[in-house]
């Protein structure tokens, strides 16, 4: 399994903040906003990962994140060069995925749960053994902003609907997408809706027809957190600061992650301590290889 950040977009709700640069280069508390989705990607254990950016910001993105070695990982990049859509990012990384099983995530989203290694692996598992394409529910106060999935009473999904005026459900799908090798070859059946996108959605409701779309829901226990506003982003550091102040550990410390997993050594994470130095980022990894 591949991994796909898709960081395009203008970001234009958040004007004047990005006008400068990327969304999801902006700080979510200690870290740029990048850093969550590229941690869940790590945590799932995918190793490969492409960058999906804006012309614009590529060369940051390259600044920030370099080739990945330092985390343990294999980033790669390629440019968006127009927001066309999120299911435009497997257009995008078709010579990338070469028709590997793949797993996308939104650059702006932010997920914290127990258990969470678990269930990504899991989604893994039925794309391997299964062949469908696993997304994720989550219930929220405002579904119309969203993807919404509708269930019957079997919790079986009948529908999904892209910011659906009146949802059928509290449901919204989130920003996390796995899918067999054939993704590529299905979002070239996917036409732009009418705001000329090709959604992400659409590809969904592809997977849906065929009988090959598995729908798992994200439990109250667990945060996804939204950072499309200024209220919400400032919500969504809030609750980062509240769980690493109270535990005294970093939420999406890529290298302390890319460390636990093996993937890269003791004196990596010195080498990133020495390149942070004064930071609070360095202290902590300092500490966990102490
Ligand atoms: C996009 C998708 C939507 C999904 C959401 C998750 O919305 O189109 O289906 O629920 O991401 O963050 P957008 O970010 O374009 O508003």
């Amino acid at each position: 399994m591949k991994g796909i950040v898709l960081a395009g977009g203008a970001g234009t709700r958040l004007y004047p903040a990005t006008k400068a640069f990327s969304k999801q280069l902006i700080p979510l508390y200690g870290k740029p906003m990048v850093y969550y989705p590229i941690s869940v990607l790590m945590l799932a254990g995918i190793r490969e990962i492409l960058i999906i950016t804006t012309p614009d910001d590529q060369p940051l993105f390259k600044k920030l994140l370099g080739n990945g070695s330092q985390f343990g990982i294999e980033l790669s990049y390629k440019v968006q060069e127009r927001p066309e859509g999120i299911a435009q990012a497997f257009l995008l990384a078709d010579e990338f995925l070469q028709g590997e099983d793949a797993c996308l995530i939104l650059g702006d989203n932010v997920f914290y749960g127990q258990s969470f290694d678990r269930i990504l692996r899991e989604a893994i598992q039925t794309v391997e053994t299964k062949r469908e394409a696993v997304v994720f529910s989550y219930f929220v106060r405002d579904p119309e902003r969203y993807g919404v999935v509708e269930f019957n009473e079997e919790h079986k999904v009948i529908s999904i609907e892209e910011k659906p005026k009146h949802p059928k459900s509290n449901y919204a799908v989130v920003g996390l997408y796995f899918y067999p090798g054939d993704v590529v070859e299905q979002t070239r059946t996917v036409r732009p809706s009418a705001r000329g996108e090709l959604e992400i959605t659409t590809l969904n409701q592809v997977y849906l027809e065929k009988g090959r779309l598995a729908v798992q829901t994200l439990g109250r226990g667990f945060a996804w957190l939204d950072t499309g506003t200024f209220e919400s982003l400032h919500e969504a550091g809030e609750f980062i600061r509240a769980i690493e102040k109270r535990q005294g550990l970093q939420v999406a410390n890529l290298e302390e992650i890319g460390y636990n997993k093996g993937w890269i050594s003791r004196d990596d994470v010195l080498s990133a301590v020495n390149q942070y130095k004064g930071s609070d980022y360095a202290a902590y990894l300092l500490r966990l290889v102490k």
